[in-house]
Formats: structure tokens, sequence, C-alpha cells
């Protein structure tokens, strides 16, 4: 969870990736050699934090980047993109994003058919699943990259600081809201 102390969207995000990165460390170092519920439990976690976060991104961060776009842009700051070059990168996240959901959700289909028994050889199971979690990882360093050395940074080129103050508030927001089934726990 982003602490209060996080002011802008850059900031907020960017220690949300740090934090999903321990979650996906954590996982990592669950996943024994068998199926093991604690493991799929950091699964779930992983799953549903790295959606909340898309989720901010998505419904809050690219819109109004994009948005910043349709008013008079001609006095903006040097390196600011074109709006071109906004929807193109933005396009490429996007894609991350679609290929991260996708991964992660073999990863819970391949552990919920291990716990139910349907999974045949569990160590086999398990490894398939490792493999697609490093894949997630790998990919998620480089796309966490591309955002905050060059998307996060948009905001606060292209907004005024009261549209830059509500999106932090939309996206901390966002980051607040946890499934049900974890917010006992994170109480
Ligand atoms: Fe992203
Ligand atoms: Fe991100």
């Amino acid at each position: 969870m982003p602490s209060e102390k996080s002011q802008n969207a850059e900031g907020i995000l960017a220690e949300d990736h740090e934090a999903l990165g321990k979650l996906l460390h954590d996982l990592l170092a669950a996943l024994g050699q068998a199926y093991a519920p604690a493991a799929f439990k950091r699964l779930d976690l992983f799953w549903a934090r790295l959606a909340m976060h898309i989720r901010g991104e998505h419904l809050h961060l690219f819109p109004a980047i994009l948005s910043a776009f349709d008013g008079d842009t001609s006095e903006l700051a040097d390196e600011t993109p074109t709006v071109s070059e906004a929807r193109e990168v933005i396009a490429q996240l996007h894609s991350d994003h679609d290929f991260f959901m996708h991964e992660l959700a073999a990863a819970i289909k391949i552990m919920r058919d291990c716990r139910t028994n349907a999974g045949g050889n569990s160590t086999a199971a398990i490894d398939s699943v490792r493999q697609l979690i490093a894949t997630v990882r790998d990919r998620l360093e480089v796309h966490n990259k591309l955002e905050e050395d060059m998307v996060y940074r948009w905001p606060a080129k292209l907004m005024e600081p009261a549209a830059q103050t509500a999106l932090a508030a939309e996206i901390r927001e966002e980051l607040r809201n946890l499934p049900p089934r974890f917010r006992e726990e994170a109480d």
C-alpha cells in the first residue's frame, strides 16, 4: 500500500511497483516442489494486487495523460511527448498488462487444478507455474522501468497542479480497493 507521504501519481505508483516486487519475490520463494496452500495464497494476492495497480493506470493515469493533450499544449515544457508518442507507449503498456493478466490467470488455473488434484503430476505443474511467474517478473521489470523513466513523469509535465492532485487521489483510492477476500488480513 502506498504511504500517505506519496503526494503525486508518480510517487504512489513507483512505490506500488516496489511493494509488488516484494510480493513477487515472496511468491517465488514460496513455490516449492509440490502444491502448497501458502504459495497459492501468495499467487492469488500478487494477482489481485497487480490487477489493482493496472486498474489505477487504465482507469486514471492513461486517460488523464491522453486527455491532457486536448487542451492547449503549445506552452508545454521540453521533453514532453507528442500525442502520437504518448498513444504508442501507452498501447505498449496496455499489451504488457494483458500479457501479465493472461499469464497469471494461467498460473492460477494450474494451481487450482493442483489443489483439487486434477493437475496430475504436481511437481511438473508447479514447475510450469514457476516458469510463468518468472516470465511475468522479467517482462514486468522492463515494463516498470518504461513507466518510471517515462510515462509516470508525464502528468507533471502535461497537467495543471490541481489536476495532478486529483489524479493522485484517484490512484490512491484505486490501490486501496483490495478484494474482500484479502481485507481481513490487511486490516
Ligand atoms: Fe503498468
Ligand atoms: Fe505500473
